[in-house]
């Protein structure tokens, strides 16, 4: 079956939905996704979305793009950074005119709260002034993804976007530099489904699932990023993936870093508060890639609590705060702890370990959401994306809290306005050749294996080289060593079995093609990790400790080889007004 509509959006989470907001009545969109639209991972996004209101105390969008420059461990683009940062108020105002339930204040104004790495000068006449810590997140309760997410969707609805619920995009159709749609699977038939349209939107979350200590929901599996990178497009510094310091102990589910900034502490074996060692001036509330190395130390070097498994955690004390502040602010975390590990937070530390959360990498655009075709900065027509799948960038090397809510709304909204006036004179391209054929091939191949490997345990064994070897510290010897297991598994995934040779609501088959876009974006992610000689923000090369700026503040950029191997190339950082300086908090 072929649908024609002007724009298809491919993920239904904050960016998707927002950019579908922005499309005009008289334009026909659709928004695929994989799921339903209020089960996209935005919902598990907990601790808020920032901007400069200054409704507690005082802040400027000046102060939150030197943070978030900062932060990114001077690899993100300062141009873009600077956009996000002044257009951070007007974004939550808008949210909040949506009908977005967020916290308040006793005077009725939006709520807000401290997070890591966001400060403000103690002095402000002082450009060197000591930064403490300022809040900045707007938050409904631990809960603003979900509600974020409602309120987009909600927006939606009433601009009747056509939804495709369980429809799972297998192909981008692309060709010489132009995009005609995209191929998707319908779940629930197992039908093949031919999206044909003026412009497609990847907003299609990121790859945490390849890693298996991750927040991420099942659905991370990375396939917007494969897609693109199957058709030669450029993917841009995947090497960098963000460890937020607080999951929950062996499960990785998300404990919001909110738990912090209404004042919560990390101990150590001997209950020592140790981040006051690391980051003396901000201290729990330092930025997440230092909090994790900081954990991981601690644990390294015996002062983590061992579990009965033999594997260790610190603890995320709150036993300080009033219950009724816990109660209040904190009730999805703490009920996870209770549910999850049976801990009762008010009266006991809550086991936690650094979980796999965040792509700062992704499809390579500019701040409109256009694509870019290569480290030129020649766009690609009529294909876009936004949110984690795309790389701005906005992020570089380490990801502040609650950036990542603000990049959906922002660059969602400048996504779709560029859309908007794309679609003013857009014709419809010519259908990709041999739409649909790749889909219906890979499928019925998958079908017919009859191997002798599982997918789940090709899956185990990812994850667990994933974790080990380009986790938080990396080494030379670990990434070869990552690099060559996914090789192998890549090797071992042509012979699986698939056991389900049905076509309606065909899970098995689903699972494999996950699977193999998991193994392709490992082995994008490992080899870029390899090549990048240096530490800096997410990305601890043990061997190279030092961020080493004038061989290495570049982005990657990842194509995939006519040999099907990885080509890397780079981009230069855009700087503006932020020189960069040694990273200390
Ligand atoms: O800790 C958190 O609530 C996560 C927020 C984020 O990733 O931005």
């Amino acid at each position: 079956m072929t649908h024609t509509f002007d724009v298809v959006i491919v993920g239904a989470g904050g960016a998707g939905l927002r950019a579908a907001v922005e499309i005009p009545a008289g334009f026909s969109c659709a928004v695929l996704t994989k799921v339903h639209p209020l089960r996209s991972h935005t919902g598990a996004a907990q601790g808020g979305v920032c901007a400069a209101l200054g409704n507690l105390e005082e802040d400027t969008p000046e102060w939150h793009a030197f943070d978030t420059v900062k932060g990114s461990d001077y690899l993100g683009d300062q141009d873009a950074i600077e956009v996000m940062c002044n257009d951070a108020p007007r974004a939550i105002i808008e949210l909040e005119h949506m009908g977005m339930p967020f916290s308040r204040t006793h005077e009725g104004k939006i709520a807000q709260r401290p997070f890591g790495g966001h400060t403000r000068p103690v002095d402000k006449t002082d450009p060197n002034s000591k930064r403490i810590p300022v809040k900045r997140a707007c938050y409904s309760a631990d809960r603003t993804g979900h509600v974020m997410l409602h309120t987009l969707y909600e927006n939606c609805i009433k601009n009747r976007v056509n939804f495709f619920s369980e429809f799972f995009v297998t192909e981008l159709l692309y060709e010489d530099g132009v995009c005609s749609g995209v191929a998707a699977i319908d779940i629930l038939s197992g039908e093949v489904h031919i999206f044909h349209a003026k412009a497609v939107m990847f907003a299609t979350g990121g790859d945490g699932r390849i890693w298996r200590i991750t927040s991420n929901a099942h659905v991370g599996t990375g396939d917007g990023f494969i897609l693109a990178y199957h058709k030669g497009l450029p993917l841009e510094d995947m090497e960098f993936m963000q460890f937020h310091p607080t999951g929950l102990w062996r499960l990785g589910i998300l404990v919001s870093e909110a738990a912090r900034g209404e004042g919560g502490i990390l101990r150590n074996s001997v209950g020592e508060r140790f981040m006051e060692k690391y980051a003396p001036t901000v201290k729990d509330l330092a930025p997440r890639d230092m909090v994790s190395r900081a954990m991981l130390t601690e644990m390294r070097e015996g002062r983590g609590i061992k579990g009965s498994d033999g594997t260790s955690y610190v603890l995320l004390d709150l036993t300080h705060l009033d219950p009724k502040i816990i109660n209040e602010k904190l009730p999805e975390i703490t009920g996870f702890a209770r549910t999850y590990l049976g801990v009762e937070p008010t009266t006991e530390g809550v086991p936690v370990q650094p979980t796999a959360h965040y792509a700062m990498g992704g499809v390579p655009t500019d701040i409109d959401g256009r694509a870019l075709r290569s480290n030129k900065g020649d766009i690609v027509r009529g294909f876009y994306a936004a949110g984690e799948c795309a790389c701005v960038s906005v992020h570089g090397a380490n990801r502040l809290g609650t950036n990542s809510l603000l990049d959906l709304i922002v660059f969602g909204r400048r996504g779709g306005k560029a859309i908007s006036e794309f679609l003013k004179h857009a014709e419809l391209p010519k259908l990709a050749n041999g739409a649909g054929e790749f889909t219906r091939d890979t499928v019925s191949k998958l079908k017919a294996s009859r191997g002798n490997q599982k997918c789940a345990t090709i899956r185990t064994e990812l994850q667990d080289s994933m974790m080990e070897d380009v986790g938080i510290f990396r080494t030379d010897k670990g990434m070869a060593a990552a690099v060559a297991k996914v090789a192998e598994l890549k090797e071992r995934f042509k012979d699986i079995t698939i056991d389900d040779k049905g076509e309606k609501f065909n899970t098995d088959v689903l699972e494999a093609i996950e699977l193999s876009n998991l193994l392709d974006t490992a082995e994008v992610v490992a080899t870029c990790a390899l090549n990048r000689k240096e530490s800096r923000g997410a990305h601890a090369h043990e061997d190279y400790p030092d961020r080493d700026d004038a061989n290495w503040m570049k982005h990657t950029f990842a194509t995939k080889g006519d040999d099907g191997k990885v080509l890397i190339d780079y981009k230069d950082v855009t700087v503006t007004k932020y020189q960069p300086m040694k990273r200390v908090y």
